[in-house]
């Protein structure tokens, strides 16, 4: 019996000995402002305010202030490892009473492994907090989340959601930060068969007697051969190279059917020739600079992006516009006169002295780029990165792609180069003289010269350069870029927009986190601006960054999911696909992503119907747009943080009986549904589906 017992307080002593804390600790109390930041998932780059808001002031909600807690600009998550010893998590969360948008709204949500403990419901300025008092014994992993909702671009620390007093009570090993496990890439689409297959949209729009350019797009194996029926006069076709070239002189609608053969088989195509006023009948589609190359784009640059766009097959799937962004123009040397009559502008003063101006002057002895702007007759020149404009948009044409070009109505662009400003005549003139089919138009330095924020201030313009574009003997689609100023959609179609930045930079800060939460807070906000899109003009809510971007600097921060949902939203949206990645660095993921063309259909859609939101709840958005053809594409995402079934019924948007449904990023038929339709959708991730009656 002795022996027994002794043997009893010896396991007792040595269990004491090696677990002396989980026996005997006390609770404590761990803060979490105390935890180590580096791996919270949050908008607004480095900013997170610790024990105080992110503006470095105390951390108040409806008017109390706190002197513990964490202020992060939303959207953000805290993925907290408890290390299975916390007891209880304790905290009052609210908007921070700094927010400038006034109308920001923000759900604060408290989750573990796979369900939802606590949620908050939407909170909004100025409100008083809500009190966290929960059990969270025998959890290891928590997620705080603050989602905001159509919220602003997490470039700035606009969103702010405070976590005040936020603490863990725990009786052991100290909780920890920790970042979800990298998602491993996938690929949905499926090989485009041997055989030919004419991609691209079924209506094409030019102006009579404009030079007429229409690259026939077509996956299959090479050579191919091509030939269309019923084309209309003043038009001829490069049988091997499928380019339409020419020049249509009468008005109307033009119904040819497009063929292509190959070893392996045929197809054909029903395509509509549209001879009237209105462009870019379907949304865009191309490459953009900006995002990769910034200011070192080159003549050399867009050349080779050319060259991929063919090579890469991209130009095979509609992909057709090369755009050149800021930084072609020269910088203007320090005395060249930008604003001639400083008594005219409202703010001449303002822009003499801005630090903008400072700052380009540092660039105005830069010989590569800097000097006189125009030549004596007052016609823009190109810096010496661009030797020939000219010779530069013949070899983009040589390949049946377009060229693009870009300006500001300011006296400088955004990058300090010289803009349009007093010169919009010449300028109009001299990119349709260059040969450019494409024009950007950028507000940039036009602050400075604006009497005001008016809605007729803010057209004037874009009104005055639209008239100059339409005298031009050339189609030139009109791209404006003012980021969405005064309801830009209301009136872009009417001032000669063919499309139109419907926001700031998408991909203004490029930190993890930054562009999902944009992707969530401006590509979901495109809800209500539907009635504004359609044939000709369409909401443009920036480039695709998906894949790589150049000179090294990495890939775009996403996951594989999240550009999954990336490219359903756009096409969701009707947006234009503008592509702004690395053309030289195209891998397969980033191709399957861009090159679907069942998903690209969705966008190119002849009906040009933008889709809309049919359902939202905190993990989940349900977008649908009709097709011309009596079908519907529903897009499923998953804005949560674990995988979930999506339900989509046919109640959201009223229907009845059975649907064909097919999955439109694996090309596949599901079956018939009735009634609704779930899909399992990874983190972040979205489906696209198309029912058919
Ligand atoms: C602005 C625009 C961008 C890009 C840059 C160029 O920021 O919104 O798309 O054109 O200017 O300076």
């Amino acid at each position: 019996m002795t022996q027994k017992n002794d043997f009893v307080k010896i396991i007792i002593l040595f269990i004491f000995f090696l677990f002396p804390c989980k026996i005997f600790s006390a609770d404590e109390t761990v803060w979490l402002s105390s935890l180590n930041f580096d791996k919270a998932m949050y908008a607004g780059g480095k900013k997170l305010g610790i024990d105080k808001n992110i503006n470095g002031d105390k951390i108040k909600i409806g008017g109390k202030k706190f002197d513990k807690g964490v202020c992060v600009n939303a959207h953000s998550i805290f993925y907290i490892d408890l290390k299975g010893s916390a007891s209880r998590f304790r905290a009052v969360v609210g908007v921070d009473d700094a927010v400038i948008d006034k109308d920001i709204k923000i759900s604060f949500r408290v989750l573990d492994d796979k369900k939802e403990l606590w949620n908050s419901g939407i909170l909004n300025a100025g409100k008083e907090g809500k009190t966290i008092d929960l059990d969270i014994k025998g959890i290891n992993n928590l997620a705080l989340i603050s989602r905001v909702y159509d919220g602003n671009n997490c470039q700035y620390a606009y969103n702010l959601a405070d976590w005040a007093d936020a603490k863990f009570i725990t009786a052991g090993d100290l909780p920890e930060l920790v970042t979800p496990p990298e998602e491993e890439s996938y690929i949905l689409t499926p090989k485009p068969p041997k055989n030919p297959r004419i991609n691209g949209p079924a209506i094409y729009g030019a102006r009579p007697n404009s030079p007429f350019l229409y690259k026939i797009p077509v996956t299959g194996v090479r050579p191919l051969k091509f030939s269309v029926k019923n084309l209309p006069e003043g038009l001829r076709l490069d049988r091997e190279k499928g380019i339409i070239t020419g020049s249509v002189s009468q008005r109307g609608k033009y119904t040819v059917t497009l063929e292509a053969e190959n070893s392996k088989g045929k197809d054909k195509k029903d395509f509509v020739i549209k001879i009237g006023d209105k462009l870019a009948l379907t949304p865009p589609m191309g490459w953009n600079d900006w995002y990769s190359y910034t200011m070192s784009v080159t003549d050399k640059t867009i050349r080779e992006s050319a060259d991929q766009m063919i090579s890469s097959g991209m130009a095979d799937y509609g992909y057709s516009y090369i755009n050149i962004d800021d930084c072609w123009m020269v910088v203007p040397s320090k005395d060249y006169p930008l604003l001639e009559d400083c008594s005219k502008i409202t703010d001449c003063e303002r822009f003499s002295n801005s630090a903008y101006l400072k700052y380009v002057r540092q660039n105005s002895t830069n010989s590569e780029i800097a000097g006189i702007p125009r030549d004596e007759a007052g016609y823009i020149l190109s810096n010496s990165h661009f030797p020939d404009m000219s010779a530069l948009t013949d070899y983009i044409h040589s390949k049946g792609l377009k060229a693009g070009i870009y300006s500001t109505p300011g006296p400088l662009t955004c990058a300090g180069y010289v803009g349009s400003y007093l010169h919009e005549e010449k300028d109009a003139k001299q990119i349709a003289k260059w040969g450019f089919d494409f024009f950007k138009y950028d507000w940039c330095s036009y602050r400075y010269i604006a009497q005001d924020q008016s809605r007729k201030e803010l057209v004037k313009p874009y009104d005055t350069m639209n008239a100059w574009l339409k005298k031009q003997p050339r189609d030139i689609v009109f791209n404006f870029c003012q980021y969405g100023k005064g309801n830009v959609w209301e009136w872009a179609e009417k001032a000669g927009g063919n499309c139109w930045r419907t926001t700031l930079d998408f991909g203004a800060l490029m930190t993890p986190y930054c562009l999902y939460t944009n992707l969530v807070t401006l590509g979901f906000a495109h809800n209500g601006l539907e009635k504004w899109a359609g044939p000709g003009h369409w909401n443009d809510p920036d480039y695709i960054l998906i894949g790589y971007k150049a000179e090294d600097k990495g890939r775009f921060m996403l996951s594989p999911s999240e550009q999954y949902s990336y490219m359903t939203l756009w096409c969701l949206l009707s947006a234009p696909l503008i592509y702004s990645g690395n053309m030289n660095k195209l891998d397969e993921f980033t191709l399957n992503i861009l090159c679907n063309n069942e998903v690209i259909q969705v966008d190119q859609d002849p009906l040009g119907q933008q889709a809309k939101r049919i359902y939202q709840d905190d993990d989940t958005e349900i977008w649908a747009k009709n097709m011309a053809d009596g079908s519907i594409a529903v897009g499923l995402f998953n804005v949560g943080e674990w995988e979930q079934q999506v339900t989509f019924k046919w109640d959201y948007l009223n229907l009845d009986g059975s649907y064909n449904v097919r999955d439109l990023w694996r090309q596949k038929d599901l079956g018939t549904f009735s009634n609704d339709f779930t899909m399992s959708i990874l983190r972040h991730g979205a489906g696209l589906i198309r029912l058919v009656p």
